[in-house]
């Protein structure tokens, strides 16, 4: 597992933990980037169904005394390394906005894959914990996704809920000696730190990669981050490579300008509709968070660009040499990410235009009540960074 490497560049953005993705066709290649990362790094925790189990006395409401509803938060207990002894160690990996055991698409299990790493050092019992809402399938298991429902869905109850199964799993899987770490990257990493932070006494310690702590709206030190990736060579990005992917958005700028330049740049890209660059929304769904797909999640084991920055630069820099512009090489850069989609089963097809509809951004946001094939996931992630 290349934990290291994710630990130098896994970035985080207002959107930290899910990458920043701001219309439907980037959403798109972002799930296939996902499930091509989960084949190469496959889940920490890999149970079938039957073998999670489920804390049925988990507190809808840790806030209002007079709410007594419950939920079923389901976790996993992996005992591979597990070692009972006067020192008994336990690992708790903290779900953040998906399941943390990934068993069926959407894994997300950089965020623990050090805790397994670590496991047999320290003969550690390995548990992970889904956090509210974001156990997707198994719908009876997640509060409702109502908007009565919604309302519980905060890091707040979400960390009261890591302390309340930190008491229960302590007695029913007898623990309660043992020493507790959390775990977790991006917003599970800030669950991690804030957990061990809040119950000193129930947590021993807390790992806490790329976490944003102090998360700001429109958080323009994210992109300070994947500009100090793409040009560091520790992950195989070059100077020449931030370098042309700043040239390129300066260029697009400047066409967004202009009346002329916004229709240039609607046949280059091949963005569907008409005149969709006229709508301020769709410019900055499109471009806001740059107009190609660079690294959230770089693995240098991953065989597409968008989740290896040294395959990202080493074409964008062949695709700079052979065209007129950097703006020239970031359309074939998008061109080339676009088949690579396809290649890696995320789409049919190459599209016939590149849909940046705002509209069909929100539409996709949805929050459906029957929907449990983790679909719901951006509405529901997207909802919650919002409110907080
Ligand atoms: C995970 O479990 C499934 C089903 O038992 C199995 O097919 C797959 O190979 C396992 N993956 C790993 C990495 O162990
Ligand atoms: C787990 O259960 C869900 C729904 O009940 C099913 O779709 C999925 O295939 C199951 N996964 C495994 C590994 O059995
Ligand atoms: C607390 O819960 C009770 C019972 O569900 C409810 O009637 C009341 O409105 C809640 N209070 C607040 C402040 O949410
Ligand atoms: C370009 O990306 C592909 C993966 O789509 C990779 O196989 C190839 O090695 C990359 N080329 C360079 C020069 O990095």
């Amino acid at each position: 597992m290349a934990w290291s490497v994710f630990a130098l560049t896994l970035v985080l953005g207002v959107s930290c933990g899910r990458p920043p993705v701001t219309n439907r066709a980037k959403l798109e290649r972002q799930e296939a980037v996902e499930r091509h990362q989960a084949q190469i790094d496959p889940p920490a925790i890999n149970l079938s169904n039957s073998s999670l189990q489920s804390f049925c006395q988990q507190r809808l409401d840790h806030f209002n005394k007079t709410n007594q509803k419950t939920w079923c938060q389901r976790f996993a207990v992996d005992d591979s390394f597990y070692q009972r002894g006067e020192r008994s160690v336990v690992f708790l990996c903290v779900g953040g906005e998906d399941r943390p055991w990934g068993t069926s698409g959407w894994p997300h299990l950089q965020t623990c894959n050090n805790m397994v790493q670590l496991a047999p050092r320290f003969n550690a019992l390995l548990l992970c914990l889904e956090h509210r809402h974001y156990g997707g399938y198994d719908f009876d298991a997640v509060p409702k996704f109502d908007l009565e429902g919604l309302h519980f869905l905060s890091s707040r109850q979400a960390l009261e809920d890591v302390a309340a199964f930190r008491v229960y799993a302590a007695e029913v899987l007898d623990l309660q000696t043992a020493t507790w770490v959390t775990f977790g990257g991006s917003y599970s990493g800030a669950l991690s730190a804030w957990a061990r932070l809040l119950y000193p006494d129930l947590f021993h310690a807390a790992v806490s990669s790329s976490a944003p702590m102090e998360s700001q709206l429109n958080f323009r030190g994210y992109h300070d981050v994947v500009a100090s990736s793409l040009a560091s060579p520790h992950v195989g990005g070059t100077p020449q490579c931030l370098a042309t992917i700043t040239k390129g958005h300066a260029q697009l700028r400047e066409l967004l300008r202009t009346t002329l330049g916004r229709r240039s740049l609607e046949k280059k890209f091949n963005l569907c509709g008409h005149r969709p660059l006229d709508d301020s929304n769709n410019v900055a769904g499109w471009a806001g968070m740059g107009v190609i797909t660079s690294n959230q999640y770089n693995n240098n084991r991953c065989s597409i660009t968008s989740c290896n920055i040294r395959l990202l630069c080493g074409n964008l820099s062949l695709m700079s040499e052979a065209l007129p512009s950097e703006l020239d090489a970031l359309v074939e850069l998008d061109r080339f990410q676009q088949e690579e989609a396809v290649a890696t089963g995320a789409v049919q097809s190459v599209e016939k235009c590149k849909d940046i509809s705002w509209n069909g951004y929100l539409e996709s946001l949805q929050i459906q009540e029957k929907r449990t094939d983790g679909s719901n996931l951006m509405g529901l992630w997207t909802y919650q960074i919002c409110t907080e």
